[in-house]
């Protein structure tokens, strides 16, 4: 198996539109009247949810003729977001195939297919003309990618000229240790966290200018402790939740990440840059 298809593999579950549809029920709704709110809890694979993607978008310029590109796309929640929130058309792309066909069903359900389209793909081989996009965004994706050089040229050329770009990967030191699974990995060989200093010099090394950098830690650390108290308040996890799209071992990756953060090891980090104009 190659490496993309083991990290396909490690995201893929067995029915996980009909489970979706049974956490739906849960709460009494159906694929006829779930919400955009119904599904961000399970929709939205990061940390800090639909929160972090708020924060990301608003600072990446998108305007209802805008045309946007999600990379690594998941299940869809971050593209039907900025879709419905900015009125523009998202593309999404992402390697797992099952997660394509659910962002399609999802979207279909909740009345956005108009405007958006999904691809199975790799965020290194885009089937994109040069420039065809004026935003793009790449949530959590960049841990299972081993070349940033090359992903970045990669956005770089889909991006027309004066294109923001908004990162929000998970980042560490080179060396920092934390405990397997982990939400992207289900061991080392498909895990590739990389340093802010790497990120930085791989996206200037494909022409980006950077514009800002934040480190979300405490956002991070906020969010997992509401997360909790939230769990120990209602028993349990509610119908609709990361451990649905997670699978069994759901407890023991979050548990590994929020270890991970809490240590130092890891950290959620945005970066927005910018293609230049010439
Ligand atoms: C943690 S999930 C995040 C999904 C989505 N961005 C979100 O925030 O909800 C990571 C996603 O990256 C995708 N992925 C990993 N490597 C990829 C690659 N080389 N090209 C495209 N997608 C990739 C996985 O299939 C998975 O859907």
């Amino acid at each position: 198996m190659s490496n993309d298809q083991q990290i396909a593999a490690h995201y893929s579950r067995s029915e996980l539109l009909s489970s979706i549809e049974a956490g739906l029920t849960a709460m009494g709704k159906t694929a006829a009247t779930a919400t955009m709110e119904d599904l961000a809890p399970v929709d939205e694979f990061h940390i800090g949810g639909r929160a972090a993607t708020t924060k990301l978008c608003e600072q990446l310029g998108v305007l209802a003729e805008s045309k946007v590109v999600d990379i690594g796309c998941g299940i869809g929640g971050t593209a039907r977001f900025i879709s419905s929130t900015f009125g523009c058309q998202v593309t999404g792309i992402d390697l797992t195939p099952e997660y394509i066909d659910v962002a399609r069903a999802l979207s279909d359900w909740t009345g956005l297919a108009e405007h958006l389209r999904f691809e199975a793909g790799s965020a290194l081989d885009m089937p994109f003309d040069d420039g065809s996009f004026d935003v793009a965004a790449q949530l959590h994706v960049g841990m299972n990618i081993e070349d940033k050089g090359a992903l970045f040229e990669e956005v770089f050329r889909v991006l027309r000229p004066g294109g923001r770009f908004g990162v929000y990967d998970v980042m560490g030191e080179s060396g920092a240790q934390h405990a397997y699974p982990v939400p992207w990995a289900s061991d080392s060989s498909m895990s590739f966290v990389d340093s802010q200093s790497n990120y930085r010099q791989a996206l200037e090394s494909a022409g980006f200018v950077i514009r800002t950098e934040t480190n979300r830690r405490d956002f991070a650390a906020d969010f997992f402790a509401a997360l909790k108290q939230r769990m120990a308040e209602v028993g349990g996890p509610p119908p609709l939740g990361l451990h649905v799209i997670m699978g069994d071992d759901a407890a023991t990756k979050v548990a590994h990440m929020i270890e991970a953060v809490a240590s130092g090891a890891l950290a959620p980090v945005e970066l927005v840059c910018e293609k230049p104009l010439t």
